[in-house]
């Protein structure tokens, strides 16, 4: 394993033989493919922002009339030299916004500043980047490249546009951009600064910069800044998302080139250069000896899995690619967002294994998550992982085999494909038994195992069936485990999950909740019953052609066994049915407080108690939701009590 330190010492060392006799530079260069709290360290945060699983949040998630966050990376970067000129950088990283208002605002900032601390009287149109009074009174003051969103002076473009400003709110250029920024997609972004220019690229297309502008740092930044980020808010607000960050340029770290210094080191930086190649030599004869490598990212400490027989177990590359004849497309069962799904054989015995794309940082997150949580889950409602392997760039869960396949293609096989199964292959009584077999594994993720579990991604393609057509939930990719001391908030990463599917307050919260889980179970209980697709819903609370309109307006007129499958050949307990539609409904409430928890669902499966009352019009979706009126049983599974009052407090100031 390199040590940081070995190689930041080793680049010292190499540049003074590159670039010793002219100045002495070393190598300041950080990544943050995801930000994690033991990570964060190095990174500081200032007034509203804050550490959210996985990502930065700049602002808070709520409308308090303006608000105003940064984060920096702690340790200053010196950044040019007297006579030097200015040292290059690139930065590289993900934005994500999504309006709390509509419209949204004010913007969000990519920022270089001599004072880190917020100026006074910077939330709203000021972006937390400089305010009325600093506003060009300092030569060297900050320089950002903004992404605003709000049209806040006659000065803006517009409300969807990317601007470079220097030492000042007016951008110096401005770009308005064609992807749009406040809909809450991943947007990459990347500042290059060669010593001479600046370019900044928006989106993948990195041949033409959206904005060039000749200029020298040295005019308006101190010699050492802070780099990080700014957001504010004002009457309108936005979630401000950073979802991950690389760095790399260079520091001068001595301003007098001392000769003597130099013809000292120079001999010894050479003998390291060679002991520290012959190390990577020694390093890489190593490696391909026994072809593998082990991973040294920190999530793998947290694989806690007990050593019983039954518990999972790594696996040789070799082996899988003899299960699977070398990944041969002929075994290939599906393909998902994180790769693909093979059949194989393992000593008689057939597995499915998933292999996750390569060089995905979000692959590799989720196989660390899927691993770390279903590893220690025991259920027979949920798909067995049977092991791991991470060998080279391979990234592999063996799961035991489900001859049924998944939910969805037993359910739309006979819509999509002419008449390839049986109707009855999933008749009325399979169809509740899956349903039943889902609210117990979800029930045993949120209330009957040790850590509380949310699995974040219920949907019918992420339900498999086994030989006697049990339910059994798999797909761990987005999952996350709940610590004890994090009962409180359950925040998670950010959106995440399928379209369809996501509570309409995801987008707004920005995280999951059991209440989300619930959410998307009554939606794959109405995909069961009406063998009909979830339909669209999109960012706003337009969710009118979604399948839960379509059943709570059959509720409404009366009618609500019409929406049951039409394959099924009116074959059915309608008292069953009626009952499980308004528990499904129940489930969709647009208000989370509504809806009943997991352990409610089961005993209404169950027969033991009726389902909930619902109201006949399906109620507008209002936010803050208004509190149930009274404490009841599921009180603690409702994790926004304490949040609204304390909105994220506890993760303030890390
Ligand atoms: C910045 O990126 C460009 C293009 O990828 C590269 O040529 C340059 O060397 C990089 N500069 C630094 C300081 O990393
Ligand atoms: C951008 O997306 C937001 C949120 O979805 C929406 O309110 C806004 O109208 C969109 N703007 C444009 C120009 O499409
Ligand atoms: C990038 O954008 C430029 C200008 O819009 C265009 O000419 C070029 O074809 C694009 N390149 C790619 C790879 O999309
Ligand atoms: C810093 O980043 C640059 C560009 O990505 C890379 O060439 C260089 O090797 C990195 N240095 C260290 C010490 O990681």
């Amino acid at each position: 394993m390199l040590s940081h330190d070995f190689l930041r010492f080793n680049a010292v060392a190499l540049a003074t033989v590159l670039v010793g006799a002219v100045t002495q530079a070393e190598c300041f260069n950080f990544s943050y493919p995801i930000f994690k709290p033991q990570k964060g360290d190095d990174l500081t945060f200032f007034g509203d922002s804050y550490m959210a699983s996985d990502t930065i949040q700049l602002t808070q998630n709520v409308l308090n009339n303006g608000g105003c966050g940064r984060v920096f990376y702690t340790r200053p970067l010196k950044l040019w030299s007297t006579g030097r000129g200015t040292l290059p950088f690139n930065s590289t990283f993900v934005i994500n916004i999504t309006p709390l208002t509509y419209p949204g605002g004010e913007g969000l900032a990519f920022i270089l500043t001599g004072h880190a601390d917020i100026p006074a009287n910077s939330v709203g149109k000021w972006l937390g980047i400089i305010s009325e009074n600093t506003m060009g009174s300092s030569t060297r003051g900050a320089v950002a490249v903004e992404f605003d969103t709000r049209n806040s002076y006659p000065e803006d473009l517009d409300d969807n546009h990317v601007g470079l400003d220097l030492n000042s709110i007016y951008s110096r250029k401005q770009e308005s951009l064609s992807v749009n920024l406040s809909s809450g997609i991943d947007i990459k972004v990347k500042v290059q600064y060669d010593g001479q220019g600046l370019s900044i690229f928006v989106g993948e297309n990195r041949s033409v910069p959206v904005i060039f502008e000749s200029l020298n740092l040295y005019d308006y930044l101190p010699q050492k800044v802070y780099v990080g980020f700014s957001a504010s808010t004002g009457v309108y607000a936005q979630i401000n998302y950073v979802k991950s960050w690389e760095f790399s340029g260079l520091e001068l770290y001595d301003d007098a080139p001392n000769l003597l210094w130099v013809w000292i080191t120079v001999p010894g930086a050479i003998g390291l250069v060679i002991g520290f190649s012959a190390f990577l030599y020694w390093k890489w004869q190593r490696k391909t000896k026994d072809h593998v490598e082990e991973e040294d990212d920190p999530g793998w400490f947290e694989l806690q899995i007990q050593g019983s027989s039954t518990a999972p177990r790594k696996f040789k590359l070799k082996e899988l690619e003899a299960a699977t004849e070398n990944f041969n497309s002929d075994n290939l069962l599906g393909r998902g967002g994180f790769g693909t799904v093979y059949k194989g054989v393992l000593v008689n015995r057939e597995v499915a294994v998933k292999r996750f794309s390569r060089n995905s940082h979000e692959g590799k997150r989720d196989f660390i998550a899927e691993i770390t949580t279903i590893s220690n889950l025991h259920h027979r409602n949920l798909v067995k992982l049977l092991g791991w392997c991470h060998e080279r760039d391979e990234l592999l869960l063996v799961y035991e085999f489900m001859p049924n396949k998944s939910l969805d293609m037993l359910i739309f096989c006979n819509q999509n494909h002419g008449v390839e199964t049986n109707p009855v292959t999933l008749n009325w009584e399979r169809r509740h038994a899956v349903i039943y077999g889902v609210a117990q594994a979800l029930d045993y993720l949120h209330n009957g195992c040790e850590k509380r579990v949310l699995h974040r991604d219920i949907k019918a393609s992420n339900v498999m069936l086994d030989s006697e057509f049990n339910a059994r939930l798999g797909d761990f990719g987005l999952a996350r485990t709940i610590n004890p001391s994090d009962q409180t908030h359950h925040s998670t990463k950010a959106i995440a999950g399928t379209p369809g599917y996501m509570a309409p307050e995801s987008f707004l919260i920005g995280r999951a909740t059991v209440q989300t889980d619930v959410y998307a179970f009554g939606v794959l209980v109405l995909e069961v019953v009406c063998g009909r697709k979830p339909g669209r819903q999109s960012m706003q609370n337009n969710y009118n052609s979604s399948i839960v309109d379509w059943v709570w307006e059959n509720y409404r007129g009366g009618s609500i066994l019409d929406v049951v499958d039409l394959q099924l050949n009116g074959v059915f307990s309608k008292e069953q049915a009626e009952c499980v539609l308004v528990l499904a409904l129940a489930s969709c409430h647009p208000n989370p407080f509504q809806r009943p928890s997991m352990r409610t669902a089961l005993r209404v499966l169950a027969g033991e108690v009726a389902p909930p009352v619902i109201p006949m019009d399906r109620p507008a979706f209002v936010w803050p939701p208004a509190m149930p009126p009274s404490l009841n049983e599921d009180l603690e599974d409702y994790p926004f009590s304490g949040d609204q009052n304390t909105p994220s407090s506890q993760l303030i100031g890390r």
